[in-house]
């Protein structure tokens, strides 16, 4: 028998960017398998008030920009104290790019990485200090993205960022030694805002050359982000592909 320390299952789940698209999908899953949730983006959606109305004493909802580091902070705050402490994180809330790299202004690539590599590393620390300060074991997931691992015009320092998030994602479950399980989901692309600016060409692309012949959907993503934040497993500093494998 193994006696390696067991990190229980999050209950209270934070979830970055969880207004809309598949952050929206995993709040209302989380919520539907029992998880008190936290969710913010700079708008809070009708989607999401919704929820926080219904049950206000399992939902809160902020507008925050992850961006901005005095106000998560001040939610994080405002969710411990409405919901319990945080034990589980969904880093989720990143935008997109749609330009080829030498059109993409300095600018844009400044804002890109800041939203998508910079916050999520400055928020997960934020939340680990508070965990490890109350000793509580957590479970840290990170949504990156299938442009980690293969190439696609117009999304260079997109990639950028979420390939650093998947090698933060092994370093940090190194580092914490295994007081938390720390994971990357790796979609490919699906139905969103962000994925809206692809053309019908490029998506047609995609199926073609996905074996399961069709998009992913973000009904098939949730499940494995609940598991690596409510099943009891050891799956720690991996990243977790979810595209049918058209990566493959
Ligand atoms: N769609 C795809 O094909 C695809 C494929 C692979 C991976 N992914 C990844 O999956 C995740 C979800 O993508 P999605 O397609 O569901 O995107 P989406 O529909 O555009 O939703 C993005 C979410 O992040 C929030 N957000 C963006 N910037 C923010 C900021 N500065 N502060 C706080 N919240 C912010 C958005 O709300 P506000 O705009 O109101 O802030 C929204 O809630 C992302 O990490 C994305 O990179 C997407």
């Amino acid at each position: 028998m193994s006696d390696s320390p067991l990190v229980p299952p999050s209950t209270v789940v934070l979830v970055s960017g969880g207004s809309r698209g598949l952050g929206l999908a995993i709040v209302t899953d989380l919520l539907d398998a029992g998880v008190r949730v936290a969710a913010f983006a700079r708008t809070v959606t009708p989607e999401l008030e919704k929820l926080a109305a219904e049950q206000p004493d399992r939902v809160h909802a902020g507008a925050v920009d992850v961006t901005d580091p005095a106000a998560t902070q001040a939610f994080v705050r405002e969710v411990e104290e409405r919901l319990g402490p945080i034990d589980g994180v969904v880093n989720n809330a990143a935008v997109g790019q749609d330009s080829l790299h030498v059109h993409t202004s300095t600018g844009d690539i400044a804002r890109i990485i800041e939203t998508n590599l910079t916050a999520p590393l400055q928020l997960t620390r934020l939340v680990i200090r508070r965990m490890l300060g109350k000793g509580l074991r957590g479970r840290i997931v990170n949504i990156t993205s299938i442009c980690a691992q293969r190439g696609f015009p117009g999304l260079v320092a997109y990639s950028a960022t979420k390939g650093g998030m998947d090698a933060a994602t092994r370093s940090l479950a190194r580092e914490l030694g295994g007081r938390m399980l720390v994971n990357s989901v790796a979609p490919g692309f699906f139905a969103s805002e962000m994925s809206a600016v692809l053309g019908s060409t490029q998506l047609d692309q995609i199926v073609r050359r996905t074996p399961t012949g069709h998009l992913t959907e973000p009904a098939e993503v949730v499940p494995v982000v609940r598991m690596l934040l409510c099943e009891q497993t050891n799956i720690n500093g991996q990243v977790i592909v979810v595209d049918g494998a058209a990566s493959v």
